[in-house]
């Protein structure tokens, strides 16, 4: 273990008993900087992890060897916490949570812990990790959806894992639907991206770390998100379709949809919801009202489109009813 000179000295000052509340905030800036920013306690192990393995092992209640199989555990990468305080960069000092002999009827103190159970508040565990992790698309965290919810860095994010499901594509779904119950069963409707059969994850539209758009989307407007993978419906258009370039999702459910193509309703109806039905005449579906009691040929089969095919807008010189 590369532990240094200094934290032998460091816990040699004994004494001062360590109460979490209290150590918390200096401590998210020990996990920062990899060293005791306060240098008025003994509170780090000095061995580092040999002292947790002593008690945690395999064996335990909590496995704890696996997340020597992670990023964090790159000892040569000197930004991971197993180059700073080991376990204890993000576990805290141990204090007396070690020690090796209790009194009969006496507790094991506390030592620093994630998820609802901890004695910490969520935004001081989010600090711990973000002291590390602020950066790129995690700046917007603080005040985003998810932070107002106090939902936590590990209500998603598997630590000890060796493999944390949230950052693969085929099994992050699952994760999410731990909450989101009605997103799932948008994925499972008729006509939808294809998020079930693991070819999409739902961070390819959304940022779930934060973001200036409603809903966390992953680029700055619902139309951008969509045309990262669906370029061609950008144009531009020599004859534009007004609704689309203003917002996709005025015709499609971005999940999915029980109609065909993600559309929020079918033709006619989706058309008919903006459209007046006197130019086309419409209301005859069914025949009923229109002279010789036959349907409207506006409406037959493929309804709107099989004439306006070119929706997202058209090219053709001739296109300005969206024919062509
Ligand atoms: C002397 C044995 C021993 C050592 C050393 C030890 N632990 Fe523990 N730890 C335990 C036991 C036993 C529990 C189960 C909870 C209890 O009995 O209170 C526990 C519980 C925990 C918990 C759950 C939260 C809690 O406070 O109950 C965490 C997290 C933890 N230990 C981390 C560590 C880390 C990190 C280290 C090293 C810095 C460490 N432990 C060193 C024995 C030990
Ligand atoms: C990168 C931060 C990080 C490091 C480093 C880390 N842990 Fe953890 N540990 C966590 C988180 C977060 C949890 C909560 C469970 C989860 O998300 O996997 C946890 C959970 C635990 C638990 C179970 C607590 C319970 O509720 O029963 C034990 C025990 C534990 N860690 C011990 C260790 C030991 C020993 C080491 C060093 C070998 C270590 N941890 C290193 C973040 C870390
Ligand atoms: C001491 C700094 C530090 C702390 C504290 C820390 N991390 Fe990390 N974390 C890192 C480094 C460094 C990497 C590796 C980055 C890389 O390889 O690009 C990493 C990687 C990750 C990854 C990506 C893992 C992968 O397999 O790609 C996740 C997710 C993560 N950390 C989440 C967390 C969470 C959640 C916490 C708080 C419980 C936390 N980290 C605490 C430094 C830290
Ligand atoms: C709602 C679930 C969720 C929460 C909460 C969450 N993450 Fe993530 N995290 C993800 C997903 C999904 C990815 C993979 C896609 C991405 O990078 O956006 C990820 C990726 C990461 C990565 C790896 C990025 C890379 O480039 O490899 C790090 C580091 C990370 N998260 C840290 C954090 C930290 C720190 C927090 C708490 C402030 C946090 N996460 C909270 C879902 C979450
Ligand atoms: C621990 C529970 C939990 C987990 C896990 C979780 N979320 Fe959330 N999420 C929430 C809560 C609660 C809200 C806020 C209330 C709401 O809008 O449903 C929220 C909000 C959101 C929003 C924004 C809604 C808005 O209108 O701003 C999106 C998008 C989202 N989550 C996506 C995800 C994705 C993607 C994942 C998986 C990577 C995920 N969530 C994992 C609980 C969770
Ligand atoms: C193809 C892109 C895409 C994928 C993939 C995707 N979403 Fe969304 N999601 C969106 C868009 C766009 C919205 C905003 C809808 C709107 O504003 O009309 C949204 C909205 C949401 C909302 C907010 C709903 C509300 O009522 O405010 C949640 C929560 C959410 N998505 C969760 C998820 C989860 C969980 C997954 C993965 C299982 C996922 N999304 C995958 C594009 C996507
Ligand atoms: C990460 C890439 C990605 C993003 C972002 C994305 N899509 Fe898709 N989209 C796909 C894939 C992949 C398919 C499936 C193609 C297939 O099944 O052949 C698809 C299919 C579709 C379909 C046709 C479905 C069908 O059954 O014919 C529509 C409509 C659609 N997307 C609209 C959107 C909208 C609206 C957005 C923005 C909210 C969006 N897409 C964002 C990748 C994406
Ligand atoms: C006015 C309603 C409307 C708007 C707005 C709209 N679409 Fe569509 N979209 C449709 C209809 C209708 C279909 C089915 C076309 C068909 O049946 O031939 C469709 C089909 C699709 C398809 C699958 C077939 C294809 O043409 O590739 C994709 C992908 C798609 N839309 C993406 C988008 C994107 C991205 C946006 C936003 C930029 C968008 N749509 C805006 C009505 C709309
Ligand atoms: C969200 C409302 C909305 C929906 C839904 C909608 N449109 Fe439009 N559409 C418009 C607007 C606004 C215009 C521009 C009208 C103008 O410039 O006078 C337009 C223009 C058109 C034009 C060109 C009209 C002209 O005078 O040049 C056609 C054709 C058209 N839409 C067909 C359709 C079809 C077919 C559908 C169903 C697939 C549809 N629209 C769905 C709002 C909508
Ligand atoms: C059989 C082919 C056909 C079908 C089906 C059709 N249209 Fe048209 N539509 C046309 C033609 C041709 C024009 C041009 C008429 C003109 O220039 O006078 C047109 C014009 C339009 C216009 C421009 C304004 C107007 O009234 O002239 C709109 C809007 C429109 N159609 C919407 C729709 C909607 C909504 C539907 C489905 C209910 C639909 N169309 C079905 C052929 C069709």
């Amino acid at each position: 273990m590369n532990m240094n000179k200094n934290r032998w000295l460091i816990t040699c000052r004994l004494g001062l008993l360590l109460t979490l509340s209290l150590g918390v905030p200096a401590f998210a800036q020990d996990a920062k900087e990899g060293k005791d920013t306060d240098e008025t306690a003994a509170k780090y192990s000095r061995r580092g992890a040999d002292t947790c393995l002593k008690c945690h092992d395999e064996e335990s209640e909590f496995p704890v060897f696996s997340i020597f199989k992670t990023k964090h555990a790159v000892p040569a990468d000197k930004r991971t916490p197993f180059a700073k305080l080991q376990c204890e960069t993000c576990h805290g000092p141990i204090g007396e949570h070690g020690k090796m002999m209790l009194r009969k009827g006496q507790k094991r103190a506390p030592i620093l812990n994630f998820g609802p159970k901890s004695a910490v508040s969520f935004e001081q565990q989010n600090e711990i990790c973000l002291g590390c992790h602020a950066t790129d698309g995690r700046i917007g965290w603080k005040g985003s959806s998810h932070d107002q919810v106090d939902v936590t860095c590990t209500s998603c994010h598997d630590i000890h894992a060796p493999r944390d499901r949230v950052l693969a594509k085929n099994e992050q779904p699952e994760v999410c639907y731990n909450c989101h119950k009605r997103e799932r069963a948008e994925f499972y409707r008729p006509s939808v991206h294809p998020v079930r059969f693991g070819e999409m994850a739902c961070s390819e539209c959304h940022n779930t770390h934060g973001a200036f758009t409603a809903s966390l989307l992953a680029r700055p407007s619902l139309n951008q998100t969509c045309y990262g993978c669906h370029p061609e419906k950008r144009g531009p258009f020599l004859w534009e379709h007004a609704p689309v370039p203003e917002d996709c999702a005025l015709c499609h459910a971005p999940h999915g949809s029980i109609h065909p193509a993600l559309l929020i309703k079918r033709p006619p109806w989706l058309c008919q919801a903006c459209h007046s039905q006197a130019g086309h005449p419409s209301a005859g579906l069914t025949g009923a009202g229109l002279p010789g009691g036959t349907p409207s040929a506006f409406l037959l089969s493929g309804a709107c489109t099989n004439c306006h095919s070119q929706v997202h807008g058209s090219n053709h010189p001739s296109g300005v009813k969206l024919m062509r």
